[in-house]
Order: C-alpha cells, then sequence, then structure tokens
C-alpha cells in the first residue's frame, strides 16, 4: 500500500512538473510571437506602428482643433497635405519642422501655431501617420 501511495505521489510530482513546464513553454512561444513581426517585417511593422503612434500623439495634441482627417478647418485636412507631400525623408523632416516652429505659406495665408513643446520624434511620427492617409 505503502508502495502505491509513493508510486501515486511520484506521479503527480511529475504530472505537476510537466504541467508547469507546458504552461512555461506556451508562455515563451507568445512572447516570440509578439516579438516576431516587429523584428522580421521591420519596415512594413515600424511603418504600420509609427503611425498608430502619430495618430494617438495628434488627438492628444491640439492638432484637430484645427485640422480634420478629411475636410478643411482652420488648417488643410490630413489628406490634402498627404495628397500633396511624397513620404520621403526631407519631407517628413520638413514638415516636422513646420509643425513644431509653425508655418505658413503653403496653403494660405492663415499660419500655423508653432509647437515647441512637441519633440522631433514624435512631430515625425505625427507626419508619417498624416501622409499615411493618402488617397491617390
Ligand atoms: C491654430 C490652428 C492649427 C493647429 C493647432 C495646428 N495646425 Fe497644422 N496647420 C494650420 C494651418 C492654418 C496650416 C496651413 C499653413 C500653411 O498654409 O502653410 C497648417 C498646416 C499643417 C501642415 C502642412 C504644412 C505644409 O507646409 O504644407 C501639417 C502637416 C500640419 N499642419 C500638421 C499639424 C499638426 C501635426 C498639428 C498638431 C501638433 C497641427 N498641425 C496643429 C493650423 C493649425
Amino acid at each position: 500500500m505503502k508502495k502505491i501511495i509513493a508510486i501515486f505521489g511520484i506521479c503527480s510530482l511529475i504530472f505537476a512538473c510537466t504541467s508547469s513546464e507546458k504552461s512555461e513553454s506556451t508562455e515563451d512561444t507568445s512572447t516570440v510571437a509578439v516579438a516576431a513581426p516587429v523584428d522580421t517585417t521591420s519596415t512594413a511593422a515600424t511603418a504600420s506602428v509609427g503611425s498608430a503612434k502619430g495618430e494617438q500623439l495628434i488627438s492628444g495634441s491640439d492638432c484637430l482643433t484645427c485640422h480634420k482627417v478629411d475636410a478643411k478647418l482652420v488648417g488643410p485636412s490630413y489628406i490634402d497635405v498627404a495628397n500633396k507631400y511624397a513620404a520621403t525623408d526631407a519631407n517628413i523632416e520638413m514638415l516636422a519642422g513646420k509643425v513644431i516652429k509653425g508655418g505658413s505659406g503653403s496653403w494660405g495665408e492663415i499660419p500655423m501655431a508653432p509647437h515647441p513643446a512637441i519633440s522631433t520624434d514624435d512631430a515625425k511620427e505625427m507626419i508619417k501617420y498624416i501622409l499615411s492617409l493618402k488617397t491617390n
């Protein structure tokens, strides 16, 4: 009888070990699965991650008081901006600079307010999002 109990004990120990190992290994694969798309498809993934971040930054700033995605308000609609500029590094840099320093003359006489508190990186994320709205 003692033997049976001992075997039982060992079995349940082994079972406990294997099952906890199992749950660990599922965790491992899920971490790998989450990390993998960022690594492998770096350009596509960065672009979409970038524009999602830019969208968040824009809704967290005052941009939407003057800009709408698809209609002119005080400033041009973001779709108009996206259709005017190709998403090149030079344009992203130039437009990010305009967001930070303010600007006028591209769309009319009304100037865009400067945003000195926005970092260059954040401004670039915003511009990447805006330029991703291109429709033509
Ligand atoms: C006070 C109103 C106002 C706010 C706030 C504002 N904009 Fe503008 N924005 C404008 C106006 C007006 C223009 C057109 C300027 C021009 O004609 O050059 C403009 C132009 C732009 C352009 C195009 C620049 C060009 O040279 O073609 C971008 C990109 C832009 N805004 C992004 C943003 C972002 C991002 C924010 C938030 C951080 C923002 N704007 C906040 C009024 C605003």
